[in-house]
């Protein structure tokens, strides 16, 4: 038997860019999928979880080799922390455990897009794969490079959970996705990576991807600077632009932005795709932000959010 290990991630800027080769910085989090894996003869594979139904997973999986698998799982489901990108990283390596690399997260991305059908980047696969601790990743989604920048020490990263599942997330993603796609076209670029904010002045949703690559490394510079103040000052316009020029956030998740800065984070955005799901937000180390969050979001909404801190951990691999 072998026991293998995938971790969510959280995306501290820079989302809606990956699937237009862009940038983003997310990390590997001290919550995963395990799996332990047993050989079978017979070339079947037989998946026990807990959590979610692994049936779609399991028959868009490619492999010859037969196993039984029990999965147990400490990311959230539908929380916009991965967990079906992590559970696919590790049915991935539990197929093949050689697997490694950009090769396991791009097996994982396809089999992602085979399963749920959503035509999702390659992100959430890559932090997984990649993941430091300690680190965040700053990933080039062209090239498919990572750099792994330290986070400073004195900070905490918070996620909070609006309490709402994601809604319309497949189809509103697959619409933006090919939004993007159509303004490359008319721009006569391959991705929108390779325009200029002259160029996309006039159409909000491409503007909001050139900005947030920007803003992505700006963020980074400032990361390894070790400025979270102005860290946070980008995760704001970050959110900002997610909502105002992609339109992918909630009252939610913009009550929940203020309430975070208003607790004394250096700053808050939505995380991932949005349209529901969670926030994430940089605080001074050990301050208290989840008692008036959750107080204040309680009476304005009547929803009960989670709010839990997480740190960066190391990614996908046997155990
Ligand atoms: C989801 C997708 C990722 C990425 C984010 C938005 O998490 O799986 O590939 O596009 O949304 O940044």
């Amino acid at each position: 038997m072998i026991v293998v290990r995938a971790p969510g991630r959280v995306n501290l800027i820079g989302d809606h860019t990956d699937y237009q080769d862009g940038l983003c910085l997310p990390l590997a989090i001290d919550r995963a999928v395990r799996i332990e894996v047993t050989a079978r003869g017979d070339g079947q594979v037989h998946v026990t979880s807990a959590d979610a139904d692994p049936r779609a997973y399991v028959n868009a999986l490619d492999t010859s080799r037969g196993f039984d698998a029990t999965v147990t799982s400490t990311i959230p489901v539908g929380s916009g922390l991965s967990s079906s990108a992590a559970f696919g990283v590790a049915l991935v390596l539990a197929a093949d455990p050689t697997a490694h690399g950009r090769d396991l997260a791009l097996a994982a991305q396809a089999l992602e897009h085979r399963a749920s059908g959503v035509p999702c980047g390659v992100m959430d696969q890559m932090a997984s794969v990649f993941g430091v601790a300690g680190h965040a990743l700053l990933l080039d989604c062209r090239d498919l490079t990572v750099a792994p920048i330290a986070i400073p020490a004195g900070v905490d990263i918070v996620v909070i959970h609006s309490g709402l599942p994601r809604r319309l997330e497949a189809s509103a993603y697959a619409q933006r996705r090919a939004a993007c796609e159509a303004a490359a076209a008319t721009l006569g670029v391959a991705t929108l990576r390779d325009a200029t904010e002259d160029q996309v002045s006039d159409n909000p949703l491409a503007r909001h991807v050139v900005t947030e690559n920007e803003r992505v490394r700006a963020s980074a510079d400032a990361l390894r600077a070790g400025d979270v103040a102005r860290f946070g000052d980008l995760m704001l316009a970050s959110h900002g632009s997610l909502r105002d020029d992609f339109g992918v956030s909630t009252p939610e998740l913009d009550l929940l932005v203020a309430l975070g800065m208003d607790a004394g984070a250096y700053g808050a955005r939505l995380t991932g795709a949005g349209f529901g799901g969670c926030v994430v937000a940089l605080v001074p180390a050990g301050a208290d932000i989840a008692g008036p969050v959750t107080a204040g979001y309680r009476a304005r909404t009547g929803l009960e959010p989670q709010v839990f801190t997480v740190t960066a951990a190391d990614g996908a691999g046997v155990v």
